[in-house]
């Protein structure tokens, strides 16, 4: 019977562990300091996504955050939206038309430009690759 106690302990433990609201390498916004950062770096990567993400989808996004981290001028932003609770980052889902069945969903902001581009892609670690390097190379 301990045995058992302990082994869903630790399960439970590491799935607490591995379920977090930040992923390194990223910044994560709201509402309030969304136009200070967004608008003040060249290229913005916005993921808009649940606040305790995980899954595939998320795995994903952890290894291009790594890869990219030394990506001078790109910042990764999370911008985690609730529906329950104090209902976070509503608006910001509102005014970009995100819908958490979308979700995770990213969106690039380049300095000057107000609008976003919508990424369509894979959400995989080289499908957002990809899509980076068309929308920022350099001639
Ligand atoms: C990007 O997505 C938003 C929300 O779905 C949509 O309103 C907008 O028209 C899209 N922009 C482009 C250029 O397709």
């Amino acid at each position: 019977m301990k045995f058992f106690d302990i082994f869903f302990a630790t399960h439970f433990f590491v799935l607490i562990l591995s379920i977090r609201a930040h992923t390194p390498g990223t910044v994560t916004i709201d509402s309030l300091t969304f136009n200070k950062i967004v608008r003040n770096f060249d290229v913005v990567l916005a993921k808009f996504d649940d606040k305790y993400p995980y899954g595939e989808h998320q795995d994903q996004f952890k290894k291009f955050a790594e890869s990219v981290a030394n990506t001078k001028n790109l910042l990764l932003v999370e911008i985690p939206v609730t529906d329950y609770g104090e209902k976070e980052n509503q608006q910001l889902a509102t005014e970009f038309k995100v819908t958490k069945t979308d979700f995770p969903v990213y969106k690039l902001f380049l300095k000057g430009k107000y609008k976003p581009i919508n990424y369509t892609g894979d959400k995989t670690e080289d499908g957002l690759k990809h899509f980076l390097s068309q929308h920022t190379s350099k001639e």
